[in-house]
């Protein structure tokens, strides 16, 4: 299968890396019948939480050695314990009462403990080498090629964690907020991608294309004109980083911006996607409109 591996990153926090991951995996899941890994790689596991029941997060909860953080563990101290066919859950999301799921949306759990990970990997700086970027794609490589999708759901930051989820996938996707605040990062954070990829490239002996693919715009409001003129000027900065060879050259606002919406907001608490959730709502209606045209993007790469 060409399994189609995507990250979800930006190093600026609450932009909508989890909604997009969650609602856009599951509408793939449910609406186009694509076979999806989501995979949480942030300490807090807030997609873990969404699309678990209780019962289930509180086992996950109790079983770090369970998560995708005992990959990084096996790694620092030179162990084979991660399995991932006892890691993965199955069919998300199991909500209260055990009725309403996704038979084709898995999920590979994060833990807290990811926090630790990512603090034993930074101190092991005597050791450091390109190996530390490779942890993750090591790991999954043999188990997901009976995937359509895998979506990464990484944390805030562009640290060593991030970076493997940067290293293992093939296309990057920014969710982003447009605000003033936001663009004025917009163009450092494609710079620091960049120059990773090159940096690590150069290691390869081969070449590491621009992988930002696109933006997904998340929390859009039609009041005032903030957001209007942040979109005009994300759409021509869009364009003076493919001129600087930062993103892909097909790289693309995805549309259609995904407006506030309280479902959405609410959907998390109730351990579902929107589509499930609040399937009505103007939140659920761009999900589903926005893997349409995701799908249409994606299906065509080779
Ligand atoms: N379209 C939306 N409408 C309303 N609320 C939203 C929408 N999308 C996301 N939210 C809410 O905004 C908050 C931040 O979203 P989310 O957690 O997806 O961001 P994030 O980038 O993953 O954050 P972090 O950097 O902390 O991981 C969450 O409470 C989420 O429920
Ligand atoms: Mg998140």
């Amino acid at each position: 299968m060409n399994t189609k591996i995507i990250a979800f990153v930006n190093f600026k926090g609450g932009v909508g890396k989890t909604a997009n991951v969650v609602n856009i995996g599951a509408c793939l899941a449910k609406n186009h019948s694509k076979k999806v890994l989501i995979v949480d790689l942030d300490a807090q596991c807030n997609a873990t939480y969404w699309l678990l029941k209780k019962e289930t997060w509180t086992k996950v909860m109790d079983t770090p050695h369970l998560t995708v953080c005992q990959i990084f563990q096996d790694f620092l101290y030179k162990i084979k314990s991660f399995d991932f066919d006892e890691c993965v859950i199955r069919g998300v999301p199991r909500a209260e009462g055990g009725l309403s799921y996704i038979d084709t949306l898995d999920i590979l759990p994060a833990s807290l403990n990811l926090l630790n990970a990512e603090d034993d990997l930074h101190s092991d700086k005597n050791n450091f080498n390109s190996t530390f970027f490779k942890i993750l794609g090591k790991a999954l490589k043999n188990h997901v090629a009976d995937y359509d999708y895998v979506l990464i759901d990484c944390p805030p930051n562009i640290h060593i964690i991030t970076k493997n989820a940067l290293y293992f996938a093939d296309y990057y996707i920014i969710p982003y907020i447009p605000d003033y605040l936001s663009l004025s990062g917009f163009k450092t954070f494609c710079s620091i991608v960049r120059n990773f990829q090159t940096r690590v490239g150069a290691i390869r002996g081969n070449s590491f294309n621009p992988r930002i693919r696109g933006i997904v715009i998340n929390r859009f409001k039609h009041v005032g004109n903030v957001f209007t003129i942040s979109m005009n000027e994300l759409l021509i900065q869009l364009n003076m980083l493919k001129r600087d060879d930062l993103v892909h050259p097909d790289a693309r606002i995805f549309n259609p911006p995904i407006r506030d919406c309280v479902g959405v907001a609410e959907s998390s608490s109730l351990h579902q996607p929107v589509i499930l959730s609040h399937p009505k709502s103007i939140g659920a209606q761009d999900y589903a409109e926005l893997t349409i045209n995701f799908l249409n993007y994606f299906e065509v790469i080779q």
